[in-house]
C-alpha cells in the first residue's frame, strides 16, 4: 500500500553551497525540492559584506539549472570589523535575511569568526533595531571544554549573556544537538528558534565511533548520546513554532571527508525529506512534518509559506538512493541512515 503526504514546499534555513564547481554539483540536489534555503557564508574568503553576498547570490543564480526555480536567502559573516552601516544597507535593500555568527574556531571556514564579543556589539544592537535575525553556530571552542559539552557550555557563558545584554535581538540557535539547547529555546522568554538538521534526528554519537570511525557521520556540532537525539525528535514533532529545519547540508569531496584530519559535514540535500517523513512516521507524527519543514520557518523570518507543494510518497520496497554525487570537485557521499528509506519525494 503506498502512502502520499503533500505538504506545501519546505524551505532550509540553514545550508552550505560553496562555490565554483562544487556549488554547481549540489545546488540541484537542494533546488529540486526545497524553494528556500538561508546559505550560509563561510566560504574561503568568507561573505562578509553585502557587495560580497550579492556577488554570491548572483553565482548562485547563475548555477542554478535552466528550469529550476530557487531563492537563496543571503547571510553576512560577521567578524569584528563588520561595518553596522553595511549590515544596515544590506538588510534593507532584501538583499540579506540574517548575519552568521561563528565564534572562532569552532568549524569548517570559520578562522574569521568572532572572539570577542564586545567588538561586535555594536552590530548587533544595530540588527535588534532594524529586526534583523542574528544566525549562531552555537559551540565554545576553548580547548579546555570537551567536543560534546561545547554546546551546552556556549548556552551558558555566551548566549545568554549575549541575549541578556541585547534585548529584542532575534536569534536563531541553529543545529541543536542537546537537550540542553532543546530546553533553552523552547523555556526562554524573548525571540528566539532553534533549527534542527535531518542527520541529527537520526545519528547518535554511536553511529561515528562503533564499528569502526565512520567520517561520512562526522559534522559539527558533533552528535551526542541517545537521549540528546531523543529530545531533538520530541521538539522536531512537537508542533512548536520555535523549531524548524535547517539541514546543514555540507559538502566536502570524499578525498576530504575520508581522511586522517577529515572534514566536517554530513550531506543531506538529496535526502532530506525522506529522512524527515521516516523520522516523522516512527514518530507517528507525520502531520507535523508540513509544520517543520514547511510553516515555522518562513513564519520566523516573515515571509510567506511556499504557494506550491510536494508530495511524498511511501513505497512497500527501500526506495534507493545514490551513495554519491558527482561534481565537478569531486564525488560526495549522500548521508546514509543506515537502514532503507521507504519515502520519496514524487
Ligand atoms: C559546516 C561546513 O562544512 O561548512 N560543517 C558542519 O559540520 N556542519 C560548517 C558548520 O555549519 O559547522
Ligand atoms: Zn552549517
Amino acid at each position: 500500500m503506498t502512502q502520499r503526504l503533500t505538504i506545501r514546499r519546505p524551505d532550509d534555513w540553514h545550508l552550505h553551497l560553496r562555490d565554483g564547481l562544487m556549488l554547481a554539483g549540489v545546488l540541484p540536489e537542494t533546488a529540486r525540492h526545497f524553494a528556500r534555503a538561508i546559505i550560509m557564508p563561510n566560504l574561503v574568503p568568507p561573505v562578509v559584506t553585502g557587495a560580497a553576498a550579492a556577488a554570491y547570490r548572483d553565482r548562485i543564480l547563475a548555477a542554478l539549472p535552466e528550469g529550476m526555480e530557487f531563492r537563496p536567502l543571503m547571510t553576512l559573516y560577521l567578524t569584528e570589523e563588520t561595518d553596522p552601516d553595511d549590515v544596515a544597507a544590506a538588510h534593507q535593500s532584501g538583499l540579506v535575511t540574517a548575519v552568521k555568527l561563528y565564534p572562532a574556531g569552532a568549524t569548517t571556514n570559520s578562522a574569521s569568526g568572532v572572539t570577542d564579543f564586545d567588538k561586535v556589539r555594536p552590530v548587533l544592537e544595530r540588527m535588534a533595531e532594524i529586526g534583523l535575525p542574528l544566525c549562531i553556530h552555537g559551540e565554545v571552542t576553548m580547548p579546555e571544554v570537551d567536543i560534546f559539552d561545547r554546546e551546552k557550555v556556549f548556552i551558558e557563558t555566551v548566549l545568554d549573556p549575549l541575549r541578556q545584554r541585547t534585548p529584542g535581538l532575534k536569534v536563531t540557535l541553529e543545529h541543536v544537538t542537546t537537550a540542553d539547547g532543546i530546553d533553552y529555546v523552547a523555556g526562554e522568554a524573548g525571540d528566539i528558534a532553534g533549527t534542527i538538521t535531518a542527520h541529527h534526528l537520526m545519528i547518535d554519537r554511536n553511529h561515528i565511533l562503533v564499528g569502526g570511525i565512520k567520517p561520512h557521520y562526522y559534522c559539527l556540532p558533533v552528535a551526542k548520546r541517545r537521549r540528546h537525539r531523543d529530545a531533538l525528535r520530541r521538539a522536531a514533532i512537537s508542533g512548536n513554532p520555535r523549531f524548524f529545519l535547517g539541514t546543514d547540508s555540507a559538502p566536502h569531496s570524499d578525498e576530504a571527508k575520508e581522511s586522517a584530519c577529515g572534514c566536517a559535514g554530513c550531506f543531506t540535500a538529496t535526502n532530506t525529506m525522506a529522512c524527515l517523513a521516516h523520522v516523522f512516521e516512527e514518530e507517528g507524527a507525520l502531520d507535523r512534518l508540513e509544520g517543520f519543514a514547511s510553516l515555522h520557518g518562513p513564519a520566523r523570518y516573515g515571509l510567506p509559506p511556499n504557494a506550491g507543494t510536494i508530495t511524498l510518497v511511501k513505497e512497500d520496497a527501500p526506495v534507493p538512493y545514490p551513495d554519491k554525487i558527482a561534481t565537478g570537485a569531486g564525488p560526495v557521499t549522500v548521508f546514509d541512515p543506515g537502514h532503507p528509506l521507504y519515502w520519496r519525494v514524487a
